[in-house]
Order: C-alpha cells, then structure tokens, then sequence
C-alpha cells in the first residue's frame, strides 16, 4: 500500500538565514536553492521579500529559475507585505504565499497591541488578500503553542473560510514538549474544518529545549503532514527542526513513521556541506546524520566490531545520506584492529609481537597528544626498528578529505574492511581495546 507522503517544508532560506551569521546573499541562495531542488524538498522557503530589496530578489530569481518544487515567500498579516511577496513569487511554476501573525496573549498584549478580535480579523482579512492573489495560501499563528486552543481554533476556522490551504503550527519559542504538540494538534484536526479535506496541518519547531525534532515527529503522529525544517537545524536562536534529521528519523524508524518523504537521503551530507560552505558557520561534530563524528568511531571495541559488521554500531550507512565511509579514527581508545590496518595502509607488516609493542607505544603518546598523525605513527614505527615501507604507502582515498583533515590519522571502514581482519581472534578488541 502506497504510503502517506510528509510534504517536506525547507527553511533554510527563510528561517534559517535568521541565524546570527547565517545570512546568505542572491547568488548564495539561488546556489542553495538549486540544491535543495536536487535533494527533493516540496517546498523552498525562499525568503521574506518585504525584509530588503536582496531578500526580495533572492525570492523573484529562484522563483523564475526553479520549477519544480513549490516556492513560498512569508509576509506579515499586511497588504504592503502580501503585495510585495507575490510581487516575488508571481514568476513561479508553483507559488505559496505563507502569511503569519502571532495569536498567543503574550505576543498580542505586548507585541502587537491588539485585542484577540482584532487579531482574528487582521488575519482574515490579510488570507483574503493573499488568496486573491495566489491559490496556494499558507497562515501561522505565530507563537500557537502558547496561544489559548479555543483562540486558536478560531482564528484557524477564520483563515480557512478566507482561502489558507496550509495551517502551519509554530513552536515559536521551543516551548512545547511532543506530547503537548501531539495533543494540540489533534484538537485542531477535530475542531477545524477542512483538516485532511484540502487543508494540510503543518509543525515548525524550534529547538529552545533540543525537541524541536521529537516534537515534530510528535505532530506527524497526531497528523501534520507538512514539517517545516532547516538544513543543519539553523535557524532563530537554537534553531529549526534540522531537516536532516526529521527525514532520516522517518525513513529509518518506518516501522514507527508509515509515510514517506520525496528527499534523496544521499544528498543531505552535500547539502549540509554546500550550506557551510556558504555561510561558514560549521555544524557541531557530534551533529546527529552529518557531522563529522556521525560515523566515526574511537573506540577499540566499537571500532572492532565496525571492522567485522557495521551493523554493530550503526544503524544509518554514512553512504546513505551521502557521507564517503565511516571512519575509524586512531586516538588513545583505538584498538589494535584499527592500528594494524592504518599501518597496513601506510604500507608497514607486523607480526603479531611487534604489532602488540607498538599498540603499547601508540597508547602511551595517544595519552599525551589529542591527535595521533600519521608522522606519529611513522615514528613509533622507527623506535621498534620497524624496516621502513618499500611501497608508497596507500592513501586515504581523496573523496574523504574533509574527514581527513580533522583525523589525520583516521581510517576509513570500508577499507578496513576490506583488508580483513583473519590474524585477530574474535573478541581481541572487545577483550583489550577498551
Ligand atoms: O517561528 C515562527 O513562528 C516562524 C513563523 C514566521 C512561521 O518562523
Ligand atoms: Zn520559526
């Protein structure tokens, strides 16, 4: 049976350039743009065009160049808003005109200085314009998780009378928790008209309190089907859903997750890349899908049982989302596996007593020094009167630069692999390379 489709909503360009440092210029987000065509995304957030005559024409040229998925443009509650995005969008194989206004007492009593009537009026009106404009209407209530749900279903039944198609749900603040969204959402489905009849429910979350994925998830399971997400979760403050991990969570617990995404996984690491490359805003190391340690393993044991299966200790291939190979890095935790198969590449045979004086060596200076390189290990060698490698040794293969510039003495899994592993007893690492 044919499974539900997520519409994956990307933001990087919206709401992702809010994030300090992360603005991006025309040819940086038509660039981006083009990527995000290629990794499959529904929908490109392009900008917000009333913000400047840049974000306007950021807008207008991905527009005009991207044809196939939709590309949405957000204003504010206000006709010279609306007016100036479909200005922008007009072009466009697919235009949205993504309108929003906060609806949560706090951001009407001291924000926007309006009563709740006039807000629901200010936001109809607004998605009547919009509409008169453009079919493909979206309305969020900014700051919905902190707003009062029978507000809330009101000003969602008044947008839908006036032509909005999409409601999304910011978690504006990050204050929601996934059981409270999955709850709020499902009181939407049932008390707004047109939900799963022509009105898709939608969640935008962000990540005050690192939920921004789980609660996401949370609102797929009581019935959004759009996610509003950013490429390395960049966004306001802590950031949006990483996208990254929105899709992969779904595709690799399917069991749980019954729906699928039109993404092609194998580009999420280029993407990643491209838009750090840009922005030169670097993603954590630990960055769950694509940072740099996401395959790389230290321990001596988990390295061991990433040469025998990788099953072992990962449950995505790094080829997958687009990353080269799971790397073994060479540190004080690394086993006598991963040692002997980097000396190996570097073009050195140890018998198993040499192979056991200079595991003992290597850990004595991995103590002292955070990075072992391959000099280092060239050194050991020399103390144990190692002959030097006749043969060039066997590089890292150059596709797995990035890796190997920040574990210069790390190898790669697949290549490991590949050399076998017979000389070892089955658990040596899991006995000694603790
Ligand atoms: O977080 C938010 O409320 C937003 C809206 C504009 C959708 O980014
Ligand atoms: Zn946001």
């Amino acid at each position: 049976m044919a499974r539900e489709r997520i519409v994956i909503f990307d933001t990087t360009l919206r709401d992702g350039e809010q994030s300090p440092g992360c603005s991006m210029n025309v040819a940086e987000k038509q660039r981006l743009a083009r990527q995000l065509d290629r990794l499959g995304v529904d929908v490109i957030e392009a900008g917000f065009p009333i913000a400047s005559d840049g974000d306007f024409n950021a807008v207008q040229s991905i527009a005009a160049e991207i044809r196939r998925p939709i590309i949405c443009g957000l204003a504010r509650a206000m006709p010279q808003d609306i007016e100036r995005a479909w200005g922008a969008l007009k072009g466009a194989a697919r235009p949205r005109i993504h309108v929003f206004l906060a609806t949560s007492d706090i951001h009407l009593q001291y924000k926007l200085k309006i009563t709740r009537e006039k807000c629901l009026e200010q936001a109809r009106d607004a998605i009547r314009l919009a509409k008169s404009l453009c079919q493909d209407v979206e309305f969020s209530p900014e700051d919905a998780t902190r707003t009062d749900i029978n507000f809330l279903c009101d000003v969602l039944n008044a947008v839908v009378e006036a032509g909005a198609t999409t409601l999304n749900i910011p978690d504006t603040v990050g204050y929601t928790v996934p059981a409270d969204l999955g709850a709020m959402m499902r009181t939407i489905a049932q008390r707004v008209r047109g939900v799963g009849h022509g009105v898709v429910l939608s969640t935008h979350c962000h990540n005050d309190l690192g939920m921004a994925v789980a609660n996401s998830l949370a609102a797929v399971e009581a019935g959004a089907r759009q996610v509003e997400c950013a490429i390395n979760g960049i966004g306001e403050r802590a950031g949006n859903a990483a996208l990254e991990e929105v899709v992969m969570a779904l595709k690799v617990r399917s069991d749980q997750y019954p729906y699928e995404t039109g993404v092609v996984s194998e580009q999420l690491y280029p993407t990643s890349q491209m838009l750090s490359e840009v922005t030169g805003v670097a993603v954590q190391p630990n960055k769950a899908i694509i940072g740099l340690n996401a395959f790389a393993h230290a321990a001596g044991i988990h390295q061991d049982g990433m040469i025998k299966n990788p099953l072992t200790y990962e449950i995505i291939t790094p080829q997958s989302v687009g990353v080269p190979d799971s790397t073994l890095v060479l540190c004080k935790h690394s086993g006598r596996h991963a040692l002997g198969q980097r000396y190996e590449q570097l073009g050195y045979q140890f018998d198993r007593r040499q192979l056991d004086d200079i595991y003992r060596r290597f850990i004595l200076l991995a103590d002292k020094i955070k990075r072992v390189e391959d000099n280092h290990l060239r050194e050991l060698a020399k103390e144990i009167g190692a002959e030097k490698p006749g043969a060039t040794p066997a590089a890292s293969p150059s596709h797995r630069d990035s890796f190997q510039k920040s574990y210069p003495a790390a190898i790669s899994a697949e290549t490991a692999r590949a050399a076998g592993h017979e000389h070892h007893g089955e658990q040596e690492d899991y006995l000694w390379g603790v």
